[in-house]
Parts: C-alpha cells; structure tokens; sequence
C-alpha cells in the first residue's frame, strides 16, 4: 500500500479538501479530528465566516467550526502543504440542461498548479462515468507537469451524504471508495476509513464509483416522478394519494416512496448527467428523461391546485393573500438551490398573487439575490386566505392546526384553505374542523 496513510496518520503529511460546502464541510471536520486538514474555498466570504466560526450550511454546527484544526484558507498556493487531495466543487447544469463543467476544471487547474510529486487526488463531486479519467487527470497533468500513475494517483469517492438528516450522517453511511489502481484503492479506502464508521465498498473502477452515484441519485428521481405520476392521475380521479399509498406500502416489497417536489442540486440534477455522456455515446435516455419532466412539471402543477382550490372556495383569485411556508428545496437545511417552491410562486404571479414566504432556514439575503424574493417574518403571516405547507421544517411540522388556523383572516361563512404538500396536517382534524384541503 502507498505510505500516504502513515503519513497522514503520523502527521508528516497533510490532507486538503478543495469545496467547502454541505460536502466538503463536514469532511474536513471529520478528518480534522484524526489528521491535519488544510480547508481550501475560493470564496472568501465562506472562508472569514468559517474562521469566526460560523457554519452557514448548519450541517455541522458553530461549535464544530469553532473547536476544529481545520486551517481555513483562500491561498491556493497552500495545498502545495498536502499530499492527499478531497475535491468536492459543485456539478451544476447549464440553461439547456447539459452539465456546467467550471467549478470541476477550475478546482482542477489549481490544483494542478500546486501538486507534487507522489499525491493522491479524490474526486468527490457527483459526475458522469468517465470525467475523472477524460476530464480531470489531463487537466493535472497540465497544469503539473507531472504524470498521473507515476507521479501522483487518483480515485474517486461518490458523496451520499443528506444535509438535513440527523440520522443518515457522513460516519454512518457506507462510502464506495474507488482507485486508479489496487495500492491507490487500498489507500484512499483506508484513509476514508478513518472517519466512515460504517465501512466502505471498494469499487473495480473509477468509472464503476463514477456510475452508481448517478444511477442511485437517478433511481430516485424516477421512483418519485412514477409517485408523481400517480398524484396527478389520482388527482383528476379525486383519490387522495396518500391514502393509496398508506394502502400500497402495506405490502412487504412496497418501494415507500411519496410524490414531492424534487429540487436541489442533486437529484433533480445528477440524471442529466447521466443522460448527457448516453446522449453522446448514441443512447437516448427515455425513462430518466420522462422522469425528470415530470417532477420538474410539479411545481406548476401545484400552483395550479392552489388556484382551483381557491375558485372552489370561491376566493378573487386576483390578490387573494396566500402565505407560503418554506422555501428551500429540503425540511431542515438552509440549501435553496434549484427548489421547486420558486416555480410555485412564479406560476402564482401569473395568476396576480404575490404570496408571503417565510422560511426560518434560508439565508433571506439569498432568496432576494438568486430569486428576486423578499422573506417574510412569521408575525407578518395573517389575514390569510390560504397557506401552503410547502417544506416540513421542524418549526412548521410542530405547529398544529389551532395555530394555523390563526394565519386566516375571520370568515364566518368562507372557506380557509389549506395546501398540504407535506402532509403535516392530520387528515380527519382537517375534514372535522372544516377547512377545505389539498395535498399531494
Ligand atoms: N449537498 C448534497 O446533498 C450532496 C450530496 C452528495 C453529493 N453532492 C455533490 O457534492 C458536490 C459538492 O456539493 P455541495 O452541495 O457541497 O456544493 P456547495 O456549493 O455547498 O459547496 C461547494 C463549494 O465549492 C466551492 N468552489 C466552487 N468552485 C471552486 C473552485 N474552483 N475551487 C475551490 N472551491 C470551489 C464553492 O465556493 C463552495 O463553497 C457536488 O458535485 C454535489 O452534486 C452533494
């Protein structure tokens, strides 16, 4: 095996993770308590709010950040101080859906640019079968001058962490683990081992770990746009999908999903990735691609119910006050890239309906730069006609019926309406107190 692993462990050598976001985060946190970690972002705003020990992605808490070894930097001529490479950079899409390949070249080409000899390089980032190899070894080696195999190695290791999830944590899940070669492989798997408590499955190939990142996070996707598929139908059936699947999920090979919005940067993005590199090698996806139009028809869709929802109830369509409670694109995560809550409100504006959002998670600043949204505080939250339980944060999931029916405005005679797309609210209480409901 590659004496990395004793010298990282011995601390004659460091380890330096490129992207510190919801990804890169929570690694170097996790490797500062056994190794020295050199914690590079090119966002240097990220960086100072790091050094006071903030943690903006709340995936690892202040504390964490204040008590970690991490040495926080914008240097990039810092990583020459490393060995052993973690590069977890964003995947986006492009406007046309195919994937945006900037922040992988640009981690690249500095990296390149500060590597020595006998390093060991991790991809981390979710991409299609073969960009490690294709893309980013000739970018190191360029940028080097140094020789992949000879000079330094490569793998790969696909993340599955869950921001938001308190149970599935970066200790606790299975890692798949991949090399250039069998030392390489045996290397990064220990390494990794140092902080994965459950284990890691070393992959034949990168290509092999490159692949089941973007088939897991796909496979998800259709299994929600087929759940999606169901809730539009049933809709016009005038079936509660919840219930079918209450019913459904009763048998032992039932799958568990929901319909829901999928947003965020991974799920809702990852297939494209997938159906890019088939796409070129002359295989034209069907099922992810109809999957993914699907789910990114949901949020139209939901609009669309809160409007027929409101003419039921006989409500002016035109300024009627709808509150909105949530926006990110996940329960307990301040993350808003991509959510789907943005395409309801947009469809509600074509309607004349300019809602209140209010979400304790996000960054208010944020929504207002990437969304042109203004956030709502709680208390600015009544006189309502309808409010739409959009993202099942704790703060929303705790707030009871009584509490919510205190958002409407009075109406003796008129119908309060309620959109459930979380399914927070208990069904019976719902029909027994009156209220005229939709969910998902
Ligand atoms: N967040 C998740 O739930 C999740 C889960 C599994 C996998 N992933 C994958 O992991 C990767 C990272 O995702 P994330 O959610 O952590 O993204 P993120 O945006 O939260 O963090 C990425 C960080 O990389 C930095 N960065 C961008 N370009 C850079 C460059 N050239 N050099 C150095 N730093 C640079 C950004 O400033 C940012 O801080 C993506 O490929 C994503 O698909 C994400």
């Amino acid at each position: 095996m590659l004496k990395i692993y004793d010298d990282l462990v011995n601390k004659k050598a460091n380890l330096s993770v490129i992207g510190l976001g919801y990804v890169g985060m929570p690694l170097a946190v996790a490797f500062a308590k056994h190794l020295n970690v050199i914690g590079y972002d090119l966002n240097s705003a990220k960086i100072d709010l790091y050094k006071s020990g903030i943690d903006p992605t709340k995936e690892v808490g202040d504390d964490a950040i204040k008590n970690t070894t991490i040495q926080f930097t914008t240097n990039p001529e810092d990583l020459r101080k490393a060995k052993f490479h973690i590069i977890a950079v964003p995947t986006p899409i492009n406007q046309d859906k195919t994937p945006d390949f900037k922040p992988i070249i640009g981690s690249s080409t500095i990296l390149g640019q500060n590597l020595t000899k006998g390093s060991v390089v991790v991809y981390e980032s979710t991409v299609y079968p073969g960009v490690t190899e294709d893309i980013c070894i000739p970018i190191l080696e360029k940028e080097s001058g140094l020789k992949c195999g000879v000079d330094f190695k490569i793998g790969y290791s696909p993340e599955r962490i869950n921001p938001g999830d308190k149970l599935h944590r970066l200790e606790n899940i299975k890692k798949i683990v991949s090399g250039m070669d069998k030392d390489t492989l045996e290397a990064i798997a220990s390494v990794y081992e140092l902080v994965i408590k459950a284990g890691v499955h070393k992959a034949s190939s990168i290509k092999v770990a490159e692949a089941a990142k973007v088939a897991e996070n796909s496979q998800r996707d259709i299994n929600i746009a087929f759940m999606n598929e169901l809730a539009m139908a049933f809709d016009k059936m005038g079936i509660d999908t919840n219930e079918v699947v209450d019913a459904m999920n009763t048998k032992w090979n039932a799958l568990g999903f929901r319909p829901g919005l999928v947003g965020g940067h991974c799920i809702g993005v990852d297939p494209y990735y997938f159906v890019y590199e088939a796409e070129k090698l002359g295989y034209h996806s069907q099922i992810i691609l109809s999957g993914r139009q699907v789910n990114d028809g949901m949020g139209s869709f939901v609009a669309d119910a809160i409007i027929k929802q409101l003419v039921l109830a006989g409500k002016v369509v035109k300024n009627a006050k709808i509150a909105i409670l949530g926006i990110t694109f996940k329960e307990n995560c301040p993350d808003v890239r991509n959510s789907k809550v943005v395409d309801i409100i947009k469809r509600l504006h074509e309607y004349g309906i300019d809602p209140l959002v209010v979400d304790p998670w996000a960054d208010a600043a944020e929504v207002e730069r990437e969304y042109k949204i203004r956030l709502n505080t709680m208390g600015e939250i009544k006189e309502l006609d309808c409010i739409v339980l959009a993202v099942a944060h704790k703060e929303f999931a705790e707030l009871g019926l009584d509490k919510i029916n205190t958002f409407f405005r009075e109406m003796p005679n008129g119908e309060k309406v309620i959109i459930d797309i979380k399914n927070l609210c208990n069904i019976e209480e719902l029909h027994t107190k009156g209220y005229r409901f939709w969910r998902l």
